[in-house]
């Protein structure tokens, strides 16, 4: 009812960007336009015209209708204003230009405030070589809020902190996922190498963070490259992707398995196939009670054979069986209209974000796309550290942005 007040002179959506110059919230028909937030009207670009400028790759060109300098919010449907609370703010806390240091693999382990995540291709030329491991590193999120506070009001200051990289044992081979913890340790899922078989793992979080494989072959076939994964929140087993992007990106054999998610039980060794029905099955997350899977399909991007449009960038929806877990009922929760969706995790309120093209999408339960946080780049994976905190890894930078949603329950015993 308030949308429906909100919208009525919505023509001129350009006029709602907050300007950095202004530090007062702007209210608008009982909305309160939070800064560093622009709100767009779905009906204000429902019609682009004859003359309109339509866009012809997801990938390249974004929807920033109102040309708004990223980091920033974009509100489709004011259920948003919940998730970014009264005083939201978005920045970047780490960077390091021309390094795609923070690719993958966020996990927050409470006990010490960390948030742990992984680069992509370590060699000089990044996305284009592939040959070497990745490498970990770790930031503070004592430290983080330390440099916030010290920031002051300043809203979307840009911060520099400290990244610790990593010592980590050769077996811990291309971390393109992590989740937990587990049993006080750290789950990665490594796509492994062409000489390193694809593996899930435990790290220890603290030095040496010595790390011990839990399974690298479904009876005796080497996965694909493991993608990512998560805890189911009631069996507490694991459950993980496996696409080729190893091989489309040149760094593993040419797969023997089809591409298919798997569930392992780290207490009987068991593992097995829960769905068979993706593309390239990428990020997973489950709704709070365990009842709903969430899988992105990356199908759309191929490695470096490049993207089809065609294919899907989309995130999936199915039930998990109560007795068997298998995925069933599959259907489309989202089509992402900037790049694929990669990484995917859940707040409290149920809504499901995800990884994409030009920053994080924000969806509600019905899969209503409700805002984004726009970074204006690619940003492949999310953790939530804590309520409050969504730290978002972009490649060369990470973003934190402090809001009123948190994640829920990760971590098993
Ligand atoms: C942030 O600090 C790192 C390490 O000192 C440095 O390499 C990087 O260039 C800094 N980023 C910016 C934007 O100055
Ligand atoms: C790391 O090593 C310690 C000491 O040997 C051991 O207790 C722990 O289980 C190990 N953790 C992992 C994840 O391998
Ligand atoms: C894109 O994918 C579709 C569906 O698989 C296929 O028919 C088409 O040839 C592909 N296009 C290109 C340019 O590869």
């Amino acid at each position: 009812m308030l949308w429906q007040l909100g919208l009525t002179t919505l023509a001129a959506f350009g006029a709602w960007k907050w300007s950095s110059s202004q530090e007062q919230t702007i209210s608008y028909a009982g909305i309160a336009i939070p800064p560093q937030a622009v709100v767009i009207d779905p009906r204000a670009y429902n019609v682009l015209g004859e003359h309109g400028s339509f866009r012809q790759n997801s990938f390249t060109e974004f929807f920033n209708p109102t040309n708004t300098s990223p980091p920033f919010f974009q509100i489709f449907h004011p259920e948003f204003l919940r998730v970014l609370g009264d005083r939201p703010t978005i920045r970047t806390i780490a960077s390091r230009p021309g390094t795609i240091f923070a690719h993958e693999a966020p996990v927050w382990f409470p006990e010490s405030d960390e948030v742990f995540f992984g680069s992509h291709c370590q060699g000089p030329e990044g996305w284009r070589d592939c040959r070497g491991n990745n490498f970990m590193s770790k930031i503070s999120m004592r430290e983080v809020k330390d440099a916030v506070r010290a920031a002051g009001t300043k809203y979307g200051a840009p911060l520099n902190i400290t990244v610790t990289q990593l010592e980590t044992p050769e077996v811990r081979q291309k971390t393109w996922g992590a989740t937990g913890p587990y049993r006080s340790s750290l789950i990665l899922i490594n796509s492994g190498n062409v000489d390193h078989p694809s593996s899930l793992a435990l790290m220890n979080p603290a030095p040496p963070y010595n790390v011990t494989v839990l399974f690298d072959n479904y009876y005796g076939r080497q996965f694909n490259s493991l993608n990512d994964g998560k805890i189911h929140p009631k069996s507490h087993k694991i459950f993980v992707t496996d696409p080729t992007y190893g091989f489309l990106q040149h760094f593993r054999e040419p797969p023997t398995l089809h591409n298919q998610v798997y569930r392992f039980d780290p207490d009987t060794g068991h593992v097995r196939v829960v769905s068979d029905e993706l593309i390239r099955p990428n990020g997973l997350a489950f709704s709070a009670d365990g009842n709903t899977a969430y899988v992105a399909d990356t199908g759309a991007a191929i490695g470096f054979h490049g993207r089809n449009q065609t294919l899907p960038a989309t995130i999936y929806e199915f039930d998990v069986n109560p007795k068997t877990q298998v995925f069933e009922n599959k259907r489309v929760f989202a089509y992402i209209d900037a790049g694929v969706p990669d990484g995917i995790q859940l707040d409290k309120f149920g809504n499901v974000y995800s990884s994409c093209g030009d920053g994080v999408h924000v969806w509600n339960h019905d899969g209503v796309l409700i805002g984004k946080f726009f970074v204006g780049q690619v940003s492949c994976n999310i953790v939530f550290a804590g309520d409050g905190n969504l730290i978002i890894l972009s490649g060369d930078q990470v973003f934190l942005a402090e809001v009123a949603a948190g994640g829920i329950k990760l971590a098993y015993p």
